[in-house]
């Protein structure tokens, strides 16, 4: 049976940021830029890659300059198009969602990753729909959410991606219990949130991509308080285990946690040797650290 086509996605953006000060004082987390594109505007295209056409960012106080972002910048446009620079232009245009396609959703109280996604459930109505996390960031030759889609296409279900870490490091992320594991898709029986290494029933760790059933939303109505006095996510899906398939992917690529400073600055350097235009000098600059 052919499944529904995942045409919305959730954006959680939001989180103080207080890892990030004083550079998250004024200016949200999410547009701490990695080389010159802000979080925000990978996950973004990410999703555009993956065939979403709702974007809906859940928001919360301070959090402007996101919007800003994703509208026209009349004067900026108005001065390229005067000087001709219409390269430029197209950096700061080609990637914009079309008017309409963005919707912006205040969370109110920062209860929790879970009580964020529930603030946009009307929004979602009855359709699957995927949640991306900006601090996670993948470096893949096909946009993580799409290799995603892609299996949702076969399984249907929920599809999460996930990655094997250091055991020590279970008590960061949400951990699943597999029944099933062909090396490639995993087959969930149990998810935890932020086990403690001991109790970890695998080191497989969800990392911020999931497509989702809107049943989750009948469990996060619930409001449960899970791991750190926080609405867990990971609790509800945990909970529609059992309606349907449930696959943890291990995606191609490479993911870098951008809420942490070290992974932040492995992400910019990642990035910058991606690309053709700066390789060649940061690798000079990297060899000058390493020699020295
Ligand atoms: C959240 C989720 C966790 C997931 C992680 C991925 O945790 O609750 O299950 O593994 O994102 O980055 P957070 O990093 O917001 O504490």
């Amino acid at each position: 049976m052919p499944q529904k086509k995942v045409r919305k996605a959730i954006f959680p953006v939001g989180g103080l940021g207080t890892r990030f000060l004083p550079a998250t004082k004024a200016m949200p987390k999410e547009m701490l830029p990695v080389v010159d594109k802000p979080l925000i505007q990978y996950a973004v295209e990410e999703a555009q890659a993956a065939g979403i056409e709702d974007f809906i960012f859940v928001t919360g106080r301070g959090k402007h300059a996101i919007e800003d972002h994703f509208d026209v910048s009349f004067e900026l446009d108005t001065m390229l198009q005067a000087r001709e620079k219409s390269d430029l232009l197209s950096v700061i245009r080609s990637w914009m969602p079309s008017p309409g396609q963005i919707s912006y959703m205040r969370q109110m109280e920062p209860l929790g990753l879970g009580h964020a996604v529930w603030c946009a459930r009307n929004l979602i109505g009855d359709e699957p729909f995927a949640v991306l996390l900006a601090d996670d960031l993948v470096l893949s030759k096909t946009p993580c959410l799409q290799q995603m889609t892609e299996v949702h296409a076969e399984t249907g279900g929920s599809v999460v991606a996930v990655m094997d870490v250091p055991r020590e490091h279970t008590n960061r992320y949400g951990i699943l219990d597999i029944e099933r594991d062909d090396g490639r898709l995993a087959s969930v029986r149990g998810l935890v949130e932020k086990p403690d290494p001991a109790d970890a029933p695998s080191t497989l760790s969800i990392i911020g991509r999931y497509i989702l059933q809107p049943q989750v939303f009948e469990h996060l109505d619930k409001q449960e308080k899970g791991a750190g006095g926080e609405i867990q996510l990971t609790d509800a899906l945990a909970a529609t285990l059992g309606s349907g398939p449930f696959n943890g992917l291990r995606f191609e690529g490479r993911r870098f946690d951008c809420g942490d400073k070290a992974g932040f600055l492995e992400a910019t350097i990642a990035f910058a040797l991606s690309r053709s235009d700066l390789a060649p000098a940061v690798r000079d600059i990297i060899k000058s650290y390493v020699d020295a």
